[in-house]
């Protein structure tokens, strides 16, 4: 009882929170008042929260947009890195053979800046959900995303689908792999394997995606998503959601703005990750929700 009071407070806390920083409320069909959003936020919380409330294996997916509210740019969206920058020139292989100083200076500049960001409510929300949502249910956290803010907002474990911001590898492919210190000493340097120019770690367009991260969701079998901030049109991962849903698993998608996948989604939350992930996971880690599950499991 004193549980499900808290969540419809910080609920209701996420929705003003969206109105007193002054941000565009998502436009909602039939809804045009302050009031009207919060309630039409609450109602889809509650429908969100039920349609995964009997997951036993929860995947939450995370793209660009999970991280946008700690200040990472996302892609495609308003200020998104592809409206702004070359896609072909700074992440395909041929971009790097042709300039790999203009590519690593990039990258140089997203790892400071990511180093200068710091998680936000909603990614400490998908700690805690994965950390605290009552057993026997698993959750499986899986992002497109390179930074390493998950695992700073306390995420155990990470599956990284798009490989990392920080990593370093052999640009000849001999498989050397490193972690890259703050002051991406490794990127200046030679492959200490084998003397070949180094590159950055990241999945680029018209590479394949490393077979473990895929492997460890398909291992995981999700019987339901938590689909956040991802604007759907990069495959494979793509693919994850759009399997799950055809297949009757439900899968809620949390997105300021319709994505394809909408139309499909168990239930759309409209609105920023760091406002409505933490009444979310709220609603699910509660005791209302626990008793719900053993009724039904
Ligand atoms: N909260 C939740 N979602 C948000 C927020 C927010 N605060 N702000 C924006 N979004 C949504 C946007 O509406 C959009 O649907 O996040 C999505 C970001 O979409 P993209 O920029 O396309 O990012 P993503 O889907 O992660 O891109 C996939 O494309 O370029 C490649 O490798 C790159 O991993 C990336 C992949």
């Amino acid at each position: 009882m004193a549980m499900a009071s808290h969540s419809a407070q910080a609920l209701s806390l996420a929705c003003e929170g969206v109105l007193r920083r002054g941000q565009s409320r998502p436009s909602l069909p039939g809804v045009s008042t302050a009031a009207e959003y919060q309630s039409a936020v609450r109602v889809a919380i509650t429908a969100a929260a039920v349609a995964l409330s009997t997951s036993k294996r929860l995947l939450v997916l995370a793209g660009a947009g999970l991280s946008a509210d700690a200040g990472v740019p996302t892609f495609r969206g308003e200020g998104g890195l592809w409206r702004t920058h070359d896609v072909e020139r700074l992440a395909t292989p041929g971009g790097f053979a042709a300039d790999p100083e203009v590519v690593w200076d990039w990258y140089r500049e997203r790892r400071l800046h990511v180093a200068s960001c710091s998680p936000h409510p909603g990614q400490r929300a998908i700690a805690l959900l994965s950390a605290h949502l009552p057993a026997p249910a698993q959750v499986l956290v899986a992002t497109t995303n390179e930074d390493d803010l998950l695992e700073r907002a306390g995420v155990n474990q990470v599956v990284h689908l798009h490989g990392s911001l920080f990593d370093t590898m052999c640009a000849a492919n001999c498989g050397w792999r490193a972690k890259d210190d703050q002051d991406n000493l490794l990127s200046l340097r030679p492959c200490p394997a084998c003397g070949a120019r180094v590159r950055p770690g990241s999945v680029w367009f018209g590479e394949a995606l490393p077979s473990g991260p895929l492997e460890a969701v398909a291992r995981f079998e999700p019987d339901a998503c938590l689909l956040v901030g991802s604007s759907l049109l990069v495959q494979p991962v793509s693919g994850i959601p759009n399997d799950l849903a055809a297949a009757g698993r439900p899968v809620v998608e949390l997105n300021p703005e319709e994505t394809g996948f909408s139309q499909v989604a168990a239930a759309s939350l409209r609105g920023a990750a760091k406002d409505l992930l933490p009444p979310l996971v709220d609603l699910l880690t509660s005791r209302t929700m626990q008793d719900q599950r053993r009724r039904v499991t």
